[in-house]
């Protein structure tokens, strides 16, 4: 196989929600919201949370066992493990690293990427070139995330948005023309205050003064965000397309990021898409960052939504602002 007729092609998927479910009714007794806003606004009814004594590392490693199962790969196959999260277990070290030693994929190399909720797309994009150059022969791409760690459960205006998880993927090289296609990763650390965490890192480490002014919980401007989102998804959707000589009738499935179902429902309308081209989950599980498109993907494999040969189109966009595309020809 030469390098331009080697492509990675996604393998197996995986997915893990923690069990405790946070519904609207709930949150109606916590902050001064409403079932009706939630809903409205959002999409959301309700979102999975992780319990106190749970972590990132044990939903990103169970995903990624899922992951593995079902390519039918063993820990020992993998070469490179890439970890989409900007909430790992701890500072340092890296979670990849905690989830290499997890699975016993020793002799792995292993990393943490940071590109909020287009964790996902960034890491997909990084492990394809390290597959379709031939460098590694099985990538595990993970996206991760438990943001109720970051939440600040008094703040009505982002403490209902957000839900834990893990979803993983295993790319492998295959022949064209099945694979990832094309894919694209953008920034603007202009709006890097659009959504943030002021403390805990070396600007403003955590001291009693930091904890005090709940300066280690998220903070948003959730309706600049909101318009930045759907412009961002679009453009990025149809030049990925672009690149990868393909039209949006192409598409099969669009698996975007669940940040809000009027943002995904504006982009898919923008791109023409019909509502069943369109996989949508937030209903269920709110916005889980980096792990929404992989969880998303695998809900769509396990229902026997994606075919051999579909064309699947994932978008994302989050903090950073971070923005980005992914186009992929389901493989057999
Ligand atoms: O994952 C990627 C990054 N994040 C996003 O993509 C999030 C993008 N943004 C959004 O999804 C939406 O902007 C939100 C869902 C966060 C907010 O919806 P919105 O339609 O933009 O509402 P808004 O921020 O303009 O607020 C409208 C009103 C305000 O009240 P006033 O000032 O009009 O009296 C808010 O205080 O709604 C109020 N509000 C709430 N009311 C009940 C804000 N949050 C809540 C709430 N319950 N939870």
């Amino acid at each position: 196989m030469t390098r331009s007729e080697r492509r990675a092609v996604i393998r197996g998927t995986g997915s893990a929600l923690p069990s405790r479910v946070l519904t609207n009714a709930d949150l109606e007794k916590m902050v001064d919201t409403s079932d009706d806003w939630i809903t409205s606004r959002t999409g959301i009814r309700e979102r999975r949370i992780a319990r106190e004594d749970e972590y990132m590392s044990q939903f990103a490693t169970r995903a990624a066992q899922e992951a593995l199962a079902s390519a039918h790969l063993s820990a020992s196959d993998i070469d490179l493990i890439v970890c989409a999260t900007v909430t790992p277990d701890m500072p340092i070290p890296a979670t990849a690293c905690i989830v290499q030693d997890n699975l016993g994929a020793a002799g792995a190399a292993a990393f943490d990427l940071a590109a909020g909720c287009s964790g996902f797309i960034y890491a997909l994009a990084v492990a394809e070139r390290f597959v379709s150059s031939g460098d590694y022969r099985a990538v595990l791409v993970v996206g991760a995330e438990l943001l109720s760690k970051y939440t600040d459960w008094r703040d009505r205006t982002t403490c209902v948005l957000f839900g834990d998880g893990a979803g993983a993927v295993v790319l492998t090289p295959g022949d064209a023309p099945y694979g990832v296609l094309a894919s694209s990763m953008h920034a603007d650390g202009k709006m890097a205050d659009f959504i943030y965490v002021p403390a805990g890192g070396t600007r403003e480490p955590a001291s009693e003064s930091t904890v005090a002014g709940r300066r280690h919980f998220i903070r948003m401007r959730g309706n600049e965000t909101f318009k930045m989102a759907v412009r961002s998804m679009e453009e990025t959707s149809r030049a990925v397309l672009q690149k990868a000589g393909l039209k949006t009738t192409d598409v099969n499935l669009f698996i975007p990021h669940q940040a809000n179902r009027r943002i995904i429902d504006a982009v898919g309308s923008r791109l023409g898409l019909r509502e069943d081209q369109v996989y949508i989950n937030i209903e269920r599980v709110g916005n889980t960052s980096a792990a929404s498109i992989p969880v998303a993907l695998d809900e769509a494999v396990r229902k026997g939504l994606v075919r051999v040969g579909d064309n699947l189109l994932f978008a994302a966009f989050g903090t950073g602002l971070t923005w980005g595309a992914a186009v992929c020809k389901w493989g057999p």
